[in-house]
């Protein structure tokens, strides 16, 4: 068995298409983010108030380097839109599972993410086009180089969203 690791951009879907994914399939279904939360007992807006980015970031990557030693166990993994970035957990995510890329566009994530900025410390200032512009042009090739599969999200109904996961986790899980 191998874990399907979902990647992408803050507003991208990763945890609710990961939670419906894992129902469908009966596994465990582990948040990076909530995980982190759980452990450090505080919300992630507080940890980079009270810590910083970078105590996240070394949050993020032991994490994930946990995760790659269980990578003979069934589960979904959904991962913070930031764990990427880092080449060290890049190499991780190859070695925790298979990754999925849930690839959106500059328009379509400002329309998810209008309303939702306030717990996600990288956006909540400043003007939100103008972050998800900076934020994806340098991420993009990160998230690229990271995925075994890209999934494009625009246009594509929900159900046709999970039902090609379901079908990679087949293919990976048969
Ligand atoms: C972040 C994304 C967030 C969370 C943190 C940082 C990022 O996760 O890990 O706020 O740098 O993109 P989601 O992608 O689940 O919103």
């Amino acid at each position: 068995m191998r874990p399907l690791v979902l990647i992408g951009f803050m507003g991208s879907g990763k945890s609710t298409y990961g939670r419906a994914l894992s129902g469908k399939c009966g596994c465990p279904f582990i948040d990076t983010d909530d995980t982190i939360e759980e452990r450090a007992g505080k919300r992630i807006a507080d940890i980079f108030a009270d810590e910083g980015e970078e105590a996240f970031r070394n949050m993020e990557s032991a994490l994930i380097r946990e995760l790659a030693e269980k990578q003979d166990e069934e589960a979904v993994i959904s991962c913070g839109g930031g764990l990427p970035v880092r080449e060290e957990n890049r190499k991780l995510l190859k070695k925790a599972g298979v990754c999925v890329y849930l690839r959106a566009g500059e328009e379509f994530l400002l329309r998810r993410l209008e309303n939702d900025r306030d717990e996600r410390p990288m956006i909540s200032a400043g003007d939100l086009k103008e972050r998800i512009h900076s934020l994806l042009s340098a991420r993009e090739e990160l998230y690229l180089e990271a995925a075994d599969f890209v999934l494009e999200l625009e246009d594509i109904p929900e159900e046709k969203v999970i039902s090609s996961l379901e079908r990679i986790w087949r293919e990976i899980n048969s």
